[in-house]
């Protein structure tokens, strides 16, 4: 990672007459970063990432590709892979012939064609297929031939509108690990998704959308944790009980609204103190000699996080 900026939105605004689809949008993705872009159903994050990828043009506002404005330079997009809502892929050919007329689209060869289809039908599972014709296949079969579209030229930035919908579970897993797997090649992703697990599994960074505006950017563990403000729920799961001495110590700690027992082997904390403070109790838990299996907080997630802030009236 060099730390230079792969995608950048600047003030990004979309009307439609008079109403306004998005409106000053900014947003920046570094080199090698996988950010999630989330928000209710109509928030902009189509129309987002469809004036990224210079598929509509914003009514105002700038977009570059690794410090490119695209307006100016089409070759801006040269190594960017993308795929914006669902596409169709022409039912009448086979993935095979796609990924040819794609790769020659990109300027490949034929050997370069061959390679590169063979290794992106596998990696989306499916290379059985090649030779079969798309219009007896099923949604989510289609749409990892969209994926393997946009993975074909081995693109640096990778930019997809919710890559996992409409995929059965293990489909969903393995377009994930497709995608996580471009982490060790180091490249940029940019998705929109309305699966909050997929932003924590696969997401450093997220930028969360409401009524065409952002309401909140940056790393998604920071972002969580300065999200909570009525508190967490710290369960914990111990080998042996924990003893009531532990348990009234605890509970004296700062931050500490109860400790009580919950079952032979698991401790229930109500906590809404800071930081630090939670370490400590989370040390004492250690400490305590019970021997601490899992410590599952409560309160600090990103769902707990999304629903408070896209709240109706808030
Ligand atoms: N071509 C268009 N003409 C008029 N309004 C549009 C057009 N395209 C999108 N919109 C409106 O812009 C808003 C944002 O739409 P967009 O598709 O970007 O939302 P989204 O966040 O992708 O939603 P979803 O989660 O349902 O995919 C919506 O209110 C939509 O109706
Ligand atoms: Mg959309």
């Amino acid at each position: 990672m060099d730390g230079g900026i792969a995608i950048e939105a600047e003030n990004l605004t979309k009307t439609y007459g008079s109403f306004t689809a998005i409106s000053d949008i900014n947003l920046k993705v570094r080199k090698g970063e996988f950010m999630g872009l989330v928000g209710p159903n109509g928030a902009g994050k189509s129309t987002t990432l469809k004036a990224i990828t210079g598929l509509l043009q914003p009514t105002s506002g700038t977009v570059r590709i690794s410090g490119i404005d695209i307006k100016d330079h089409r070759h801006a997009m040269e190594h960017v892979g993308c795929v914006i809502e669902t596409p169709e892929p022409y039912p009448g050919f086979t993935p095979a012939e796609i990924l040819t007329y794609t790769g020659k689209m990109y300027g490949m060869d034929q050997a370069e064609i061959a390679i590169r289809s063979r290794d992106v039908l596998e990696q989306v599972k499916m290379w059985d297929w090649r030779g079969k014709t798309i219009s007896g296949f099923s949604k989510g079969m289609r749409q990892r031939i969209v994926l393997a579209q946009a993975l074909l030229p081995n693109p640096e930035i990778i930019i997809l509108d919710e890559p996992t919908s409409g995929l059965d579970p293990r489909g969903m897993v393995e377009t994930r690990k497709v995608l996580q797997n471009l982490k060790s090649k180091d490249r940029t992703l940019l998705i929109s998704t309305h699966i909050l697990s997929e932003v924590s599994e696969l997401c450093g960074s997220i930028t969360m959308i409401r009524d065409g505006r952002v309401i909140a950017s940056g790393d998604v563990a920071t972002l969580v944790r300065g999200s909570v403000k009525k508190g967490v729920t710290l369960l914990v799961g111990t080998v042996r009980p924990v003893s009531e001495e532990t348990l009234s110590s605890v509970s004296g700690m700062e931050g500490v609204r109860s400790a009580e027992h919950k079952g032979d082997n698991t401790v229930v904390i109500e906590f809404d103190g800071t930081p630090d403070q939670q370490a400590e109790v989370t040390r004492a838990m250690f400490e305590s000699g019970a021997g601490v299996l899992w410590i599952n907080e409560k309160g600090a997630t990103l769902e707990s996080m999304y629903m408070e802030m896209t709240e109706e009236g808030s």
